[in-house]
């Protein structure tokens, strides 16, 4: 009886202490890890127990919302996550990724406005950026020329121009842009958002797609090419937030599929609040769309500007199966809860591995969404493309900066399309 009372009484001490801490506390969280050629910093079982007291404050309002910034006062070992160049969350897939001397490097100061579409054009070594507004009906868009040694960063005006392009890919010689914005009176004409190319040897642009029986579209985002020449396109409403049209929504948010052989243009998805990235497989079987649906705004004409951010709203990426001979998509299912800000640019490595852009910084994903590497930077992250001979060099562009990363992960080549 005594014996069992004192068995109970320590039982009730061992639970009063676990209850202090969990059990299962590694420390430390974080180390140095891997390569030495940039900081790498290997995370312990994604921390998925934090010695107590944690907290990672929410971002309302604040692009300062990353998981650096949780307070882990009781392993000291977290502050590394604040320095690192890249944040290892899968040691082993994640090390190959990085390879033997992975590189993060900021090559350009810019300005804080949106930079977006970077699309390389592996024929002049040049990657093609847009710059949105501000300035107020800024036409140019920039190309960094990777022939020089450091690359430059120069403007470039097409023929005709072209305004706001907020997504680009290359497909048979020739950049594909998603083109955001619409005003019948920018750089003295009318344009309207759509699909447009533009052939980077000749510097012509054309319009392929202006509209959807007779409406705007809202905010043609981004792209991508199959292998039949059909573009997938996403049509959020952000340019009406950020007033680069001059006309609120006529169409719900959505995503299509628009044939330049044909010109007919078939939705392919209207669950997101607002689809974003959107990008396919190697293989072609899966599509993924991401929806930054957190930062959403009024479609009222005369409603307040902007999209504020909304901690708890929709910042997923998706995954989808193609089906109907490759012209749909169906099975839709969430891949990837964005841990930080919203998933923006989304491609797929060569690999078959899922690369988007969230907040300052850029998360790579197996097919199946877990979290491999995380890139971290001092600047939002837009979009990015992949450079070089060999499509190991990915170039990052965003709010303040152009950045390079050096690594294993091979882009998929655009050139000569598997899907
Ligand atoms: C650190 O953990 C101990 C128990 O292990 C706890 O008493 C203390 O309050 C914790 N410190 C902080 C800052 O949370
Ligand atoms: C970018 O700006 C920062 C802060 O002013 C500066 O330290 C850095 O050298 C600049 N980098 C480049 C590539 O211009
Ligand atoms: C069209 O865009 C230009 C440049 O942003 C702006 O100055 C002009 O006011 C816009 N026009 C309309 C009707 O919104
Ligand atoms: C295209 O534009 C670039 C950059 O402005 C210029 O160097 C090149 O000569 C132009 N090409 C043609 C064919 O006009
Ligand atoms: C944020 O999003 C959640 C989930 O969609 C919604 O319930 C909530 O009302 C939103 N908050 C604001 C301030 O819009
Ligand atoms: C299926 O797609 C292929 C490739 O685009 C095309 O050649 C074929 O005609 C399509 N089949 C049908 C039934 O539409
Ligand atoms: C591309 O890969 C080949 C074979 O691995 C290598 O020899 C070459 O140096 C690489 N080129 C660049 C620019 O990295």
């Amino acid at each position: 009886m005594a014996s069992t009372k004192l068995l109970y009484l320590s039982l009730l001490a061992q639970v009063a202490t676990s209850q202090s801490q969990p059990p299962g506390v590694t420390a430390p969280l974080a180390r140095t890890c891997g390569p030495t050629s940039a900081d790498v910093v290997c995370i312990d079982r994604y921390a998925s127990i934090m010695p107590y007291h944690f907290f990672r404050a929410p971002s309302e309002g604040s692009t300062d919302v990353s998981f650096a910034q949780t307070s882990v006062p009781n392993d000291t070992s977290f502050g590394l996550v604040a320095g690192a160049d890249f944040l290892v969350f899968d040691q082993q897939r994640g090390l190959d990724v990085l390879g033997p001397s992975p590189t993060l490097d900021l090559v350009f100061n810019v300005s804080l406005a949106v930079h977006e579409a970077p699309v390389y054009v592996p024929s002049l070594n040049k990657l093609f950026l847009s710059q949105l507004s501000p300035p107020d009906g800024f036409l140019p868009q920039l190309v960094v020329d990777l022939n020089q040694d450091p690359p430059t960063l120069s403007e470039f005006l097409s023929d005709p121009p072209v305004y706001a392009p907020n997504g680009g890919t290359f497909h048979d010689g020739l950049i594909y842009w998603g083109v955001s914005g619409g005003n019948n009176s920018i750089g003295g004409t009318e344009q309207r958002s759509g699909v447009r190319t533009l052939d980077p040897h000749t510097n012509k642009s054309v319009t392929l797609l202006n509209n959807y029986f007779g409406f705007y579209f809202n905010t043609v985002d981004d792209l991508f090419v199959d292998s039949t020449g059909a573009v997938w396109f996403t049509d959020p409403q952000y340019s009406w937030f950020n007033r680069l049209t001059d006309t609120p929504p006529q169409l719900e948010s959505a995503s299509y599929r628009f044939d330049p052989a044909t010109g007919a243009v078939t939705m392919i998805d209207d669950t997101l609040v607002q689809p974003n990235g959107i990008a396919l497989s190697p293989d072609g079987k899966n599509v993924y769309i991401s929806d930054t649906g957190s930062e959403t705004g009024s479609i009222i004409a005369g409603g307040p500007p902007g999209s504020p951010f909304n901690q708890t709203g929709p910042r997923a990426v998706f995954k989808y199966d193609r089906v109907d001979n490759g012209t749909h998509i169906t099975g839709k299912r969430p891949l990837f809860y964005a841990q930080d800000w919203v998933p923006d640019g989304l491609k797929v490595a060569a690999n078959g591995y899922v690369v988007t852009a969230t907040g300052p910084g850029v998360d790579v994903l197996d097919e199946f969404g877990v979290l491999i590497v995380r890139i971290q930077t001092s600047f939002i992250v837009q979009n990015f493309a992949w450079t070089g001979t060999n499509l190991t060099e990915m170039w990052l562009v965003g709010q303040g900066g152009i950045a390079r990363v050096r690594w294993n992960l091979k882009g998929q080549d655009l050139t000569n399309p598997t899907s």
